[in-house]
């Protein structure tokens, strides 16, 4: 099978090359989204996992290495703004990707606008359709990012992502910032999400019990270096890397037992 998106050897560095002040975020990292799969990725905070989400889909770009996406390499502009119509980023905080005075509605019909992807007449219908999709009445489009709850703008921005029908969402870091309840929440409308529509997730997260719950595979990072992937149950059973031993270590219950009571998914 093809990867959706495939990354070949990606090496970024910050700064120019000759200067002692150059930071290497990334390190000849190769990684593969197949379709229809939840990829995890976990690592501290500052080994590159933002970076190589940012890099996958052109936000930022790869100092050496490559990025395909349906096996076509992304050389040229038009390539990176094609994938972006398959490829969607939701970020950890959705106040700094909603425009505080933009009413939802119209947050959520703008890439519609932009993508050219349904005609105006259909746009309030698609509005609906998908606010209701993450959980939430459709009268929440007239109302301001900042008349929501974090949870319920969390589920905007998911919304926003998936008004043009992407194929993978990049989850970065997406409930760090909600209250155990609320992630929960999030985390079974992921599921959902990825029942129904059938789309690619990549996941971004320092929290281990999640990663395990939701990931078919995971891609562990430590100081901008790919050092162990698979699937999800051997990783977490059988770590090889002493990185990923040290991680799981410091969870305690993460290795052998299910998710804790706290950490299961309810409605
Ligand atoms: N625009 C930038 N300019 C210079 N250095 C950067 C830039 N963006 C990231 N870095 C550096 O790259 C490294 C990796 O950062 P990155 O944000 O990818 O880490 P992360 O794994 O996502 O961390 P976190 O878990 O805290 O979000 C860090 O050392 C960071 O300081
Ligand atoms: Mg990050």
């Amino acid at each position: 099978m093809t990867p959706i998106i495939q990354a070949k050897n990606v090496t970024k560095i910050f700064g120019s090359t000759r200067s002692p002040n150059a930071t290497r975020s990334l390190n000849s990292v190769s990684m593969e989204i197949f379709p229809g799969e939840t990829v995890g990725l976990v690592g501290e905070s500052g080994s590159g996992k933002t970076t190589l989400a940012r890099t996958l889909i052109g936000i930022e770009t790869a100092t050496q290495g490559q990025v395909y996406k349906d096996g076509q390499l992304l050389a040229a502009r038009r390539d990176w703004k094609n994938m972006r119509l398959d490829v969607q980023y939701v970020f950890q905080d959705p106040s700094t990707s909603l425009c505080p005075t933009m009413r939802i509605g119209a947050a959520l019909a703008e890439p519609l606008i932009v993508h050219k992807k349904c005609p105006a007449s259909e746009r309030a219908e698609r509005v609906r359709d998908t606010l209701l999709k993450v959980g939430l009445h459709p009268d929440v489009a007239r109302r301001l990012p900042g008349q929501l709850s974090g949870g319920q703008r969390q589920r905007v921005s998911l919304a926003r992502a998936l008004m043009i029908e992407p194929k993978v969402l990049i989850c970065d870091e997406i409930v760090s910032g909600l209250d155990v309840s609320v992630q929960a929440q999030v985390l079974q409308l992921l599921i959902e999400l990825q029942n129904e529509l059938k789309i690619s997730i990549l996941f971004i997260s320092h929290d281990l019990r999640v990663v395990r719950y939701l990931c078919d595979r995971v891609y562990v990072m430590y100081k901008g270096e790919v050092v162990e992937d698979g699937e999800t149950g051997p990783i977490f059973e059988t770590p090889q890397h002493p990185y990923t031993k040290s991680l799981l270590a410091s969870i305690p219950g993460v290795k052998h037992e299910k998710p804790e009571p706290a950490m299961q998914v309810v409605p």
